[in-house]
């Protein structure tokens, strides 16, 4: 972690924080706080290229533009904790739909990464392989209800009108589903322009272990600004992928989830601070 933008009592191992390794079989978690005091805030935004300080400025308000910069801030430690490198110094390059990625070394190693925000909250997610990370705090019941038929497939929408379920439990369903679609369509690179119902998802989703998506609908590959990948690994296909949600990470009221290929079997939840293994 960058010294310059911590206090000191809150970073356990004194002046140097070792460096990170990514693991073929391993994603990182990292739950981020966004709302950050004024100092640490203006350390952070040191280590923005001169390009994001723009972005940060057109924000509409002051809350806004503090949370994206701890956000990207945040992003940029956590980075250079991989890279064993200043954070500021980091050149990010970005996908035709806008998904941000480092560069392969020299040597052809990549350091895969996405991120998530919502409200105070961040999720950064980083893996040897391509990943997605959702997090959504709870919107509206109205809201979420006006969304169902972006979000859920007609097989979806279905069973959900024929489930029992209470209207509190039928919600977080949805905003489950939800977190689960978009973590993938972001490991795709594709956003949500391509429709999350064209992702579906097992009947049961598990709380606490992997899972595969049942389909990925054709259409939502067209959006993919594919460089061969797609033919050449079968990453276009569900069977490629899995989704696992990170309940442990998240406040009441919210969901997140990651998506990886499959064979990234063990997920480790690292604390900003220390980068120490917490769950
Ligand atoms: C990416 C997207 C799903 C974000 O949705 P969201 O729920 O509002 O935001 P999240 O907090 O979950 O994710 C935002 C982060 O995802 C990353 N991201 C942006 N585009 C991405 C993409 N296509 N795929 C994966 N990740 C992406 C960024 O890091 C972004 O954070 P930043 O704005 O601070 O850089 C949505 O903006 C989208 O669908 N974008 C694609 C737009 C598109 O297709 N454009 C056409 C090309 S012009």
């Amino acid at each position: 972690m960058n010294d310059r933008c911590q206090a000191p009592e809150e970073h356990p191992q004194g002046d140097t924080a070792a460096r990170l390794d990514v693991s073929p079989g391993r994603v990182d978690i990292w739950p981020v706080a966004l709302d950050v005091p004024d100092a640490e805030l203006a350390c952070l935004a040191q280590l923005l290229s001169p390009a994001e300080r723009a972005r940060s400025d057109r924000l509409v308000t002051d809350q806004l533009r503090r949370r994206w910069t701890a956000c990207r801030g945040r992003l940029r430690q956590i980075l250079g904790r991989y890279l064993n490198t200043d954070p500021a110094t980091i050149g990010l390059k970005y996908q035709p739909r806008g998904k941000p990625y480092l560069q392969p070394t020299a040597h052809g190693a990549q350091l895969h990464f996405n991120v998530s925000h919502s409200g105070d909250r961040a999720v950064v997610a980083c893996a040897a392989r391509p990943v997605g990370v959702d997090l959504e705090l709870q919107p509206p019941a109205g809201l979420l209800v006006e969304l169902e038929r972006q979000i859920l497939s007609p097989r979806e929408l279905l069973e959900r009108q024929r489930s029992a379920s209470s209207d509190e439990d039928s919600n977080h369903a949805l905003l489950t589903a939800w977190v689960c679609k978009e973590a993938l369509a972001k490991a795709l690179g594709v956003g949500i322009g391509g429709g999350l119902h064209a992702v579906e998802l097992p009947s049961r989703i598990r709380q606490d272990a992997w899972f595969r998506p049942t389909r990925i609908d054709p259409a939502i590959l067209l959006q993919i600004d594919d460089d061969g990948t797609c033919g050449r690994t079968g990453w276009c296909d569900a069977s490629f992928w899995q989704i696992r949600l990170l309940g442990n990470v998240i406040p009441n009221r919210a969901a997140a989830a990651v998506a990886v290929p499959v064979g990234i079997d063990e997920m480790r939840l690292v604390s900003i601070w220390d980068g120490a293994a917490r769950a």
